[in-house]
C-alpha cells in the first residue's frame, strides 16, 4: 500500500521510492497542498496552513464577508479554478452557456484503485496505485477527477485530470492543465531547456522573481523552443546536491508549464496543454481527459532527479520490449548520400562497414514518390522507380547478406504541395481556404485529426512495411503547425486542433506500433524538436539533434539527459570536418560520445581508411560491452562543457559492480593544470579495478578513494600520445572485492 487516506484527519499520503507527498481536505471542503519531498511520517501536517496570516484586503470565500484566512487565494491548491476568489494561476477555466466562468469545486469522493487506469487515446506511465479525487462544482453539475499515481520503485508521482460534464448543456473549456501544486518558499531557481535547431536542449537556470515566468510551445511539436519540462531547484541546489523537484509533461504538442511566485511565500507550479488558442467544447455526458505529467523529487541535486525520471520512464514508458534489450547499431545514409540514396551508392557505403558490428542499414530520406530533393514528394508514400527500378529488394538483400537488418526512414504527418497526394487531396493540409500557407522546408503539416488521413497514412507505411523486409523505422516530424485549421471541424472546434493532432498522431503510432511488433521504431523531428516522452512512449529511442558534432553533442546529451535516460538518446558518429560545424575532432572522440546514448554512424564509409574501418570495429565492439550500463545504468553527469573545458559522464551498474567513464577534454592547453575527475555513485567500500586501456593504467582502489581523491586525467601522457583538441579518456571500472 503506497496510498494512506487518515479519516480523522482528512489527510491523503501518497508515498512513493523515497518520497511523500501529503494533502488534505480542509475546513471548507477544498484539497490543500502540505507536502512534496523526501520521504517523512504521517504526521499531522495542517499546522501549515498559516491562514490565520490571511487580511481583510484579501478575497474571502463566497458567502463570507472577509477571509478570515479562508480563500482560494491563500489555499495552497492541488487543483483552482477561475472566478471565486483565486486570483493567481489558475489550473482550469471553463464557460457555460449562460456565459458564466464561475466554479466551486470542493471535495466529493475519492477512490484508492490499486490498478492505475489506462488513460484512453494518450501516452501514460504504465502501472502504479491510483488515487483518483473527485470534486464537484457546487453551482453546476460539472465534475473534475484528479489521479495521482506514485511507484515504489521511482520518486515520482504522475498527475492527471479529467473534466466530466454531468450538465444537461455543452460547455466549454477554456483551460484545462495537467496538475497544480503550491511549494512551500518565495526563493528558487528553476532549471528549463532552451531548444533550437542544432543545439537543442541547452539548460537555463533562473532566479524566479515574484510573478509567473512560463514556457511554452506554439508550434504543434512539443520540443522546438523548450522542452516540456522544467525543474524548481534550492538556490543552494547543484548537480549533486540539494532540493529539485522536476515536472515532465507526457505530450507531444503545444503545452505551457508555469512557476508562480505568490506575495504569501509560495512557488505555484502549474501546466499542461497550452491554453493559448485552446478552446475544447465539452458536450453534455461527455468527459475530456488531460496528459499526464510527471513530477520527480530527490534531495540528491539536479543529478539525483534525474536519475528519478530515467528509472520512471524506463520502468513505466518506455515499451517493455525494449527497454532492456540491445539497440540496434546503424549506418544511416543522411549525411552520407542525403537525396542521391540510389543502390550504386548505398552498396558500397554498406559492403565497407560489414563485418564490423554495425547490423542494421537506415535509408533515410529520398527513396520514394519523386522525392529528390525537398521540393517535391512527400506523402507518396511509393518507391521511386527512377532510383529503384527493381523496388527495395536488391538493396535489402544486400544489407541481409552484410549481416545487417534493414531501416527505412517516413516522414509520415507531412505532404509537399508538389505531390501526387497534395494534387489528390488538397483538403488534407491543414491550411484555411483562401489564405496563403506558410510553406516551411517546402512542405504543408497533414491534418490528421482527421480519420481518413489517418487511415491513409496508416495505410500507406504499413504497404511498404508488409512488402519489405523491414526491422525498423525513422519517424520524422520536420515542421511547426502553422495557419491552425481543420476543413474537417465545425467553426467552433477550431481551437480543439493541435490537442487532436497529438490526439491522431498517437492513433496511428499505436496502430503502427502494435500492427507491426516486430518492428523497431525511432522517433525524429528535423534533429530533436518533439522529444517528449509521448514519443518516448511509443519510440524508445529519439533523434536528438541534427548536429552531429561531437563537441556540440556533448552539451546536447547533457541538457537532454537532464530528464531522459541515456537509452533514449540517439547518437551517431559522423565525418568530419563536421557538416553542421566544419570542426574536425578525433574519430575515436566522435565515437566515445556516440557511445552515451543509442549508438549508430552516419557517413560515407567509403570514404574513411581501412584503418577507420578497422577503428570502427572496435568501437562497436567497446560499445556492445558497455551496452547494458547504457539501457540500465545509473548516469552521474560529472562535468560539462557549458561550465568547464572538461566533459565527464559516468555510468554505474545497479548493483555498482561495473562503472564507465567518458571524460572529453574540449581544448588542448600547453601545460595545463592538473585534471581530477571525481566519480560517484560507487559502493565506497568496495575495491574496483580501473583501467584505462589506451594509456595502460590498471589500479586498484577503494569506492571511497576513487569518489573522494579523484581519477586523474594524465594529460602528459595524453598529448604525448597526440596533443589537440577533443580527445578523450575511458576509465572501466569493475568490483573485484
Ligand atoms: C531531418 C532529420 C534528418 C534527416 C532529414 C531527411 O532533418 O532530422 O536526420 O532524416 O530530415 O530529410
Amino acid at each position: 500500500m503506497a496510498i494512506f487516506y487518515n479519516e480523522e484527519t482528512k489527510t491523503f499520503y501518497l508515498e512513493g521510492k523515497g518520497i511523500s507527498y501529503v494533502f488534505g481536505i480542509n475546513e471548507t471542503n477544498f484539497p490543500e497542498h502540505y507536502y512534496f519531498g523526501t520521504r517523512i511520517g504521517r504526521d499531522e501536517l495542517r499546522y501549515t496552513t498559516e491562514h490565520n496570516i490571511g487580511d481583510s484586503a484579501d478575497t474571502a470565500l463566497p458567502g463570507q464577508i472577509h477571509a478570515g484566512g479562508k480563500s482560494y487565494n491563500l489555499y495552497r491548491s492541488e487543483f483552482s479554478f477561475y472566478g471565486n476568489g483565486e486570483l493567481r494561476e489558475c489550473s482550469f477555466s471553463m464557460l457555460f452557456g449562460s456565459g458564466s466562468r464561475i466554479n466551486d469545486f470542493n471535495y466529493e469522493t475519492h477512490e484508492i484503485l490499486p490498478e492505475k487506469p489506462a488513460l484512453s487515446g494518450m501516452p501514460s506511465m504504465r502501472g502504479g496505485e491510483t488515487l483518483k479525487l473527485t470534486l464537484k462544482d457546487k453551482n453546476s453539475e460539472m465534475r473534475v477527477h484528479l489521479f495521482y499515481t506514485v511507484y515504489d520503485d521511482a520518486a515520482v508521482v504522475a498527475r492527471r485530470m479529467e473534466v466530466e460534464n454531468r450538465t444537461a448543456e455543452s460547455v466549454k473549456i477554456l483551460r484545462a492543465y495537467s496538475f497544480a501544486l503550491d511549494v512551500y518558499g518565495n526563493d528558487h531557481d528553476l532549471l528549463t531547456l532552451e531548444n533550437a535547431w542544432g543545439r537543442e536542449n541547452r539548460p537555463e537556470r533562473t532566479h524566479l522573481p515574484h510573478g509567473t515566468l512560463m514556457i511554452d510551445e506554439k508550434s504543434g511539436s512539443s520540443t522546438r523552443h523548450h522542452a516540456p519540462a522544467f525543474a524548481l531547484l534550492d538556490r543552494d541546489t547543484t548537480e549533486e546536491r540539494g532540493n529539485a523537484l522536476g515536472v515532465s509533461l507526457i505530450y507531444s504538442t503545444s503545452f505551457v508549464l508555469k512557476a508562480q511566485v505568490s506575495t504569501k511565500g509560495y512557488t505555484r507550479l502549474t501546466g499542461g496543454i497550452n491554453d493559448f488558442d485552446f478552446c475544447w467544447v465539452l458536450d453534455a455526458g461527455e468527459t475530456f481527459a488531460t496528459p499526464e505529467a510527471v513530477l520527480a523529487f530527490s534531495d540528491e541535486g539536479i543529478g539525483g532527479m534525474s536519475r528519478e525520471f530515467h528509472d520512471a520512464y524506463r520502468n513505466h514508458l518506455i515499451n517493455p520490449r525494449y527497454v532492456k534489450k540491445p539497440r540496434p547499431i546503424v549506418i544511416n545514409s543522411w549525411e552520407a548520400v542525403y537525396f542521391d540514396p540510389s543502390p550504386a551508392r548505398l552498396m558500397p557505403i554498406i559492403d565497407a562497414v560489414k563485418g564490423t558490428g554495425i547490423d542494421t542499414f537506415v535509408l533515410d530520406d529520398g527513396w520514394f514518390g519523386a522525392r529528390r530533393n525537398d521540393r517535391a514528394g512527400l506523402g507518396d508514400w511509393v518507391v521511386s522507380k527512377d532510383v529503384y527500378p527493381e523496388g527495395l529488394a536488391p538493396i535489402i538483400d544486400h544489407a541481409h547478406k552484410a549481416g545487417m537488418k534493414f531501416g527505412i526512414w517516413f516522414e509520415p504527418e507531412m505532404v509537399n504541395p508538389d505531390s501526387d497526394l497534395f494534387r489528390a487531396h488538397p483538403d488534407w493540409a491543414i491550411s484555411v481556404p483562401g489564405v496563403e500557407p506558410c510553406v516551411a522546408r517546402r512542405q504543408l503539416v497533414l491534418d490528421i485529426t482527421r480519420a481518413d488521413v489517418r487511415d491513409y497514412i496508416v495505410e500507406a507505411v504499413s504497404k511498404i512495411l508488409r512488402e519489405n523486409e523491414i526491422d525498423y523505422v525513422k519517424w520524422d516530424f520536420n515542421r511547426a503547425l502553422t495557419e491552425n485549421f481543420s476543413r474537417a471541424l465545425p467553426a467552433e472546434r477550431e481551437q480543439e486542433l493541435h490537442h487532436r493532432y497529438a490526439l491522431g498522431f498517437y492513433d496511428i503510432c499505436e496502430r503502427l506500433v502494435n500492427g507491426f511488433p516486430h518492428i523497431f521504431f525511432e522517433g525524429c523531428a528535423g534533429g530533436g524538436g518533439r522529444f517528449d516522452p509521448a514519443v518516448l512512449y511509443y519510440f524508445p529511442q529519439i533523434w536528438a539533434s541534427d548536429d552531429t558534432d561531437a563537441y556540440m553533442r556533448t552539451q546536447i546529451q547533457h541538457g537532454t539527459s537532464i530528464f531522459y535516460p541515456l537509452s533514449a538518446i540517439s547518437c551517431h558518429t559522423s565525418i568530419c570536418p563536421n557538416h553542421q560545424t566544419n570542426r574536425t575532432l578525433p574519430f575515436k572522440t566522435r565515437a566515445d560520445i556516440a557511445h552515451l546514448g543509442a549508438t549508430g554512424y552516419e557517413l560515407d564509409t567509403t570514404k574513411i581508411t581501412s584503418e577507420e574501418i578497422g577503428e570502427v570495429k572496435t568501437q562497436v565492439a567497446d560499445y556492445k560491452e558497455m551496452q547494458d550500463l547504457v539501457l540500465e545504468g545509473d548516469l552521474y553527469r560529472l562535468e560539462n562543457t557549458f561550465e568547464s573545458n572538461y566533459f565527464a559522464q559516468m555510468i554505474v551498474s545497479k548493483d555498482k559492480s561495473r562503472a564507465h567513464i567518458t571524460v572529453m577534454r574540449a581544448l588542448c592547453r600547453p601545460n595545463d593544470e592538473h585534471k581530477r575527475i571525481f566519480p560517484r555513485g560507487l559502493d565506497k567500500n568496495a575495491i574496483y579495478e580501473v583501467v584505462n586501456e589506451e594509456y595502460e593504467l590498471k589500479m586498484r582502489l577503494s569506492g571511497a578513494a576513487i569518489m573522494n581523491v579523484g581519477l586523474v586525467i594524465n594529460l602528459k601522457t595524453l598529448d604525448q600520445k597526440m596533443p589537440g583538441d577533443f580527445k578523450t579518456f575511458i576509465f572501466k571500472l569493475v568490483k573485484i572485492a
